[in-house]
């Protein structure tokens, strides 16, 4: 359900969102590939809206042609394909306005043969600009600045640690994950087994893909964005790897 909510982006700073469900970012959606994905989408904000999944899908399920007018609502429904991390946003117009107004959200889709089981975590890169100019004034993971420093995230170094990570930072062109004191398995979009190793992956709006890490040793390892400039506006965390 699409609603107008004051959320809270930073220690005391509100920000005037437009949500699914109530939060920035959205819940994530999750299926299995060729599962029959059924969504019921009501309109109770002010404005127009729609969801437009990433994927493959027909025209009409797409979530651009379609628009929900306040009050109305809409079903999608089709096969979820292809596997890897999908993601979803609201493509009414203005464009720009709405997914920086904070409606968009994860949506993992599942191979047939599922992958190997692991710590499992979602992080979608946010920017909120609170002040209206145009340019973000906070960043964050899945919501509020600086929240992962506040609440490290605790995993054991035996088990991989497995991230769906999505990019929907508005106004700025690249965002970025940078690890600190390892390296790890990146794949595009996930939809295949092709990755990268590395320790620092860029993304333009829209794009994801999964990490996957095997910590070599036990700590405190930070994790941010390689644009300072986020890091210092909230985009950062820690994880704490345990034995
Ligand atoms: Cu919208
Ligand atoms: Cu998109």
């Amino acid at each position: 359900m699409a609603e107008d909510r004051q959320v809270e982006v930073a220690k005391g700073v509100f920000f005037s969102a437009w949500t699914y469900n109530g939060t920035v970012p959205g819940p994530v959606i999750r299926a299995t590939e060729d599962d029959l994905l059924r969504v019921t989408f009501a309109n109770a904000g002010s404005h127009p809206h729609t969801i437009h999944f990433h994927g493959i899908h027909p025209s009409n399920m797409d979530g651009v042609f379609e628009t929900v007018e306040p009050g109305a609502s809409y079903t999608y429904e089709f096969p979820a394909r292809p596997y890897g991390m999908q993601l979803y946003h609201c493509h009414s117009t203005p464009l720009k306005k709405h997914i920086a107004k904070g409606l968009y959200g994860a949506f993992i889709i599942d191979p047939p043969k599922l992958r190997k089981p692991a710590q499992e975590l979602v992080m979608v890169l946010t920017g909120f600009d609170t002040d209206g100019d145009g340019e973000n004034n906070f960043y964050g993971v899945n919501g509020p600045a600086f929240y992962f420093a506040k609440y490290p995230i605790r995993v054991r170094r035996s088990q991989t640690v497995r991230i769906y990570l999505a990019n929907l930072t508005e106004f700025d062109p690249i965002n970025s994950f940078h690890l600190h004191g390892d390296f790890f398995r990146y794949y595009p979009t996930g939809s295949s087994d092709y990755f990268e190793y590395t320790d620092t992956v860029m993304l333009c709006q829209g794009q994801r893909g999964i990490i996957e890490i095997d910590f070599a040793n036990t700590g405190r390892f930070m994790f941010h964005a390689h644009q300072s400039e986020f890091t210092e506006l909230g985009w950062m965390g820690f994880f704490e790897v345990i034995d």
